[in-house]
């Protein structure tokens, strides 16, 4: 469910069965407010500005319609808009079309293109304010989202991974950990909308950070973060309907989101130089010691500590991070579930993260 602090996102559109559909979808993760007409958008827009508008091209009447009015306006000229249509971008934009950042999705689209499209749009605050940041955080967030996209049009595309470019781009990320620089890094890409890149990105630093606490260095840092910021790969592939669900999930929903693992699978296997570490990251990180974690039910020594500890901070970091539908929870009760899993977890390796987290002084704000 929505809850009052999720985008406000105002849908336009004079269709009427597309409007409701659209907002159904939304409503689940957004405050979402249905327009049928351009006037109608604007007026709501100068009483309260939304976080994005999506617009469908047959209320722009020649093009023009609330997006040029949005545009001579200046109080609504930052509002980003994405234009739903039939035709090419050019033809409902306007000549000055390439110089404006809203972004367009033709008609048909699923939903995953959708939520990718409002999460980049919602997004682009957060980026910008990453300007702002001293250079080690700042190329730290800009290489590994730049690099994101990279990855996703990659698996869209069904194309190998580029692992080299990947590592490259988090080269930053482990100079910003060297340095105990990552609360720069951790909190600029809160905020940001592309969940599965938060998540990565956190356990990518994570991951880093616990493994330079027990004296890993150089390259081995840099599989680490190459591996946590690879490790859910498979999400890309995953209906965001499942991925947004608020509620636990059960039966079919559940074998989708386990499935996870085997997309990433496929996706590396596809992909030429993944060193061994990258794969144990990935392919192991949801198995448990008592042998009840999944792909493939490993258990004890079969899990390596490299596997333990992706495991610890995949945890730790998916319940410190903030959701659409759920507030990110604190260090200390984070730990808290991670001591009560008991024997499934290494509690000696969970002690060490501990440690290390308050010696880095980020546990007071993950
Ligand atoms: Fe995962
Ligand atoms: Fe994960």
């Amino acid at each position: 469910m929505s809850s009052r602090n999720s985008p406000r996102i105002y849908i336009v559109n004079s269709h009427q069965e597309h409007r409701e559909q659209l907002h159904k979808v939304l409503a689940r993760l957004y405050n979402v407010i249905s327009f049928e007409d351009n006037q109608s958008v604007i007026e709501a827009m100068r009483l309260k500005l939304p976080d994005l508008v999506i617009v469908d091209d047959r209320v722009l009447e020649n093009g023009r319609g609330c997006l040029t009015d949005k545009r001579n306006d200046e109080a609504l000229s930052g509002v980003p808009f994405i234009i739903t249509g039939n035709s090419l971008p050019a033809d409902v934009l306007g000549p000055d079309s390439a110089s404006e950042l809203d972004a367009y999705l033709s008609r048909p689209f699923s939903k995953n293109q959708l939520f990718t499209r409002i999460g980049d749009q919602l997004s682009r605050g957060t980026e910008q304010a990453w300007e702002q940041l001293p250079d080690l955080e700042k190329s730290a967030l800009q290489r590994t989202v730049e690099d994101f996209l990279v990855l996703s049009d990659a698996i869209e595309a069904k194309e190998p991974l580029n692992i080299s470019e990947t590592s490259e781009s988090c080269q930053p990320l482990v100079e910003a950990i060297n340095n105990n620089r990552i609360q720069g890094v951790l909190d600029g890409v809160k905020g940001h909308h592309n969940y599965t890149y938060v998540h990565s990105l956190r356990v990518a630093t994570y991951l880093s950070v616990f493994g330079h606490a027990i004296g890993m260095r150089d390259d081995e840092l840099l599989t680490l973060s190459t591996g946590g910021l690879l490790h859910d790969v498979g999400k890309m592939v995953t209906p965001q309907d499942i991925l947004n669900k608020p509620s636990k999930l059960e039966g079919d929903d559940w074998e989708i989101m386990k499935s996870h693992v085997d997309h990433t699978k496929d996706i590396l296997d596809r992909t030429p130089d993944v060193n061994a570490g990258i794969v144990v990251i990935a392919m192991q990180h949801h198995e448990k010691l008592d042998g009840t974690g999944y792909p493939q039910g490993l258990a004890g020594k079969e899990l390596s500590e490299l596997a333990r500890m992706a495991g610890i901070v995949d945890i730790f970091s998916a319940l410190t991070d903030e959701r659409a539908y759920k507030p990110a929870f604190p260090a200390e009760k984070a730990f808290a579930i991670l001591a009560d899993l008991g024997d499934k977890m290494d509690q000696k390796l969970i002690k060490v993260f501990r440690h290390t987290l308050e010696t880095a002084h980020v546990y007071a704000h993950v």
